[in-house]
């Protein structure tokens, strides 16, 4: 009782900041008027939760949204803003905020229109799912061998980056990565059951399920086998290089294939605690990021460490323990989404370290937390359920918001 008590009583400090809704080693960053500049320049799917830190609703989401970002980092970032902040009250106002929380997807950087969540449910998994399935651009899948030649051809005044797989499912990754160098990179994927394909293209057949990337240089239709990591900042990095023009494929490549398989202590930190996720998420959602269960069920997953990244990684997981547990959670618990995408199953419940404070009232008596702001006061009764109104700079102004809420 007393944790929450001291959680409940530091989340309602004045002078709090806002980060302090973020459970500790949240991979949701802060972000202020600027830094949302940056993150807009990034070309990448990403969310921004626009937060109160006294608003109860912000708190209550706090966790879940901190695990989704979890599950999807680095993939698509998760971002919030502080509305509170005066600094960023212009940024809220242009984003359209009325409410808190307000969660809005930015599909590619600014370059595609906003898209609000608008889900009943605020849970990871279902976070989770809005964000990946979000990404805007699909890549292209080629059914045939022969077609890879012609599709080579066709985009040959650009880069080109082809996934062969025995799998024809398409991993997040590789989505990602088309969606961030879409204009500038041609990206496809073919499924090469056995291998047989690569031969035939001239490479060798490879360990049975492991990935390959071929890159076709720009004005080039002979491809060559990218030898770095499958990981999303390891072809990111070798794909902006590619883009520059001012290196050499053959030399970067084996720039690439040097760089070797070393996380940081963070990196460890993050892949354990996303390993963890992932169990405690079977049920809700997590599927697709445990793409490596077959791997592990084979034993393949024994050779990948080195070969393959952690976050954001393409393939398998190292952990052979950790990895155990997950076939189990699987067995236990399969997937159970529905054709329409939508977890069906409810999210598993958060672990009491986890669990919201549970003194936090329900949202009628929530305008008692809000007594400096006596803006809000009255219009906290008349939004929407799950939402506190957005304290605006005057009075008249956010009566107009909640008029055109209702
Ligand atoms: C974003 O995409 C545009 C082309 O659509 C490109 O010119 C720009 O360099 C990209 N920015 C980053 C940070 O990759
Ligand atoms: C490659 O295929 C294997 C086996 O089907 C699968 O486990 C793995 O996730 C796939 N990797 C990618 C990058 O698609």
């Amino acid at each position: 009782m007393l944790p929450q008590l001291l959680a409940l009583s530091l989340a309602l400090a004045p002078n709090v900041v806002s980060a302090a809704i973020f459970p500790e080693g949240s991979l949701v960053k802060m972000i202020d008027h600027k830094g949302f500049k940056d993150a807009m320049k990034q070309n990448m799917t990403s969310v921004v939760a626009f937060v109160a830190p006294w608003c109860g609703h912000c708190q209550r989401l706090a966790p879940e949204y901190s695990r989704a970002a979890l599950g999807l980092y680095p993939l698509i970032p998760l971002y919030a803003v502080d509305c509170d902040n005066s600094k960023n009250k212009r940024l809220c106002a242009d984003q359209g905020v009325k409410g808190f929380p307000t969660l809005k997807l930015y599909p590619r950087g600014k370059k595609m229109a906003a898209i609000e969540y608008d889900g009943q449910e605020r849970t990871a998994s279902a976070f989770f799912y809005w964000a990946t399935r979000a990404v805007p651009v699909k890549v292209k899948k080629i059914k045939e061998l022969d077609d890879i030649a012609k599709w080579a051809v066709e985009g040959i005044s650009k880069p080109r980056a082809l996934l062969m797989n025995k799998s024809n499912k398409m991993p997040l990754l590789w989505t990602v990565l088309n969606n961030k160098y879409k204009d500038q990179i041609i990206f496809a994927s073919h499924r090469d059951r056995k291998g047989r394909d690569s031969v035939k293209l001239g490479f060798e057949a490879g360990p049975e399920k492991s990935p390959k990337v071929l890159i076709y240089p720009e004005g080039d239709t002979k491809p060559v086998k990218y030898d770095g990591l499958m990981k999303f900042d390891s072809l990111s990095k070798f794909f902006d290089s590619l883009l520059d023009g001012s290196v050499d494929l053959t030399l970067l490549n084996q720039e690439s294939a040097k760089e070797e398989f070393i996380p940081t202590p963070e990196e460890l930190d993050i892949e354990q605690r996303q390993e963890a996720e992932m169990l405690k998420l079977a049920h809700g959602g997590y599927a697709e990021m445990i793409d490596f269960e077959k791997a592990v069920k084979d034993g393949s997953a024994k050779n990948f460490h080195g070969e393959n990244g952690f976050p954001g990684m393409m393939g398998g997981k190292p952990q052979q323990p950790a990895a155990e547990k997950v076939e189990e959670g699987v067995k236990e618990a399969p997937m159970s989404q529905t054709e329409t995408g939508h977890p069906t199953t409810p999210a598993p419940t958060p672990t009491p370290t986890e669990a919201p404070p549970a003194a936090d009232p329900t949202p009628p008596t929530e305008p008692s937390v809000v007594v400096q702001e006596p803006v809000v006061v009255e219009e906290t009764k008349a939004t929407e359920p799950g939402r506190t109104a957005a304290p605006t700079a005057t009075a008249k102004e956010s009566k107009e918001h909640v008029k055109e809420e209702l």
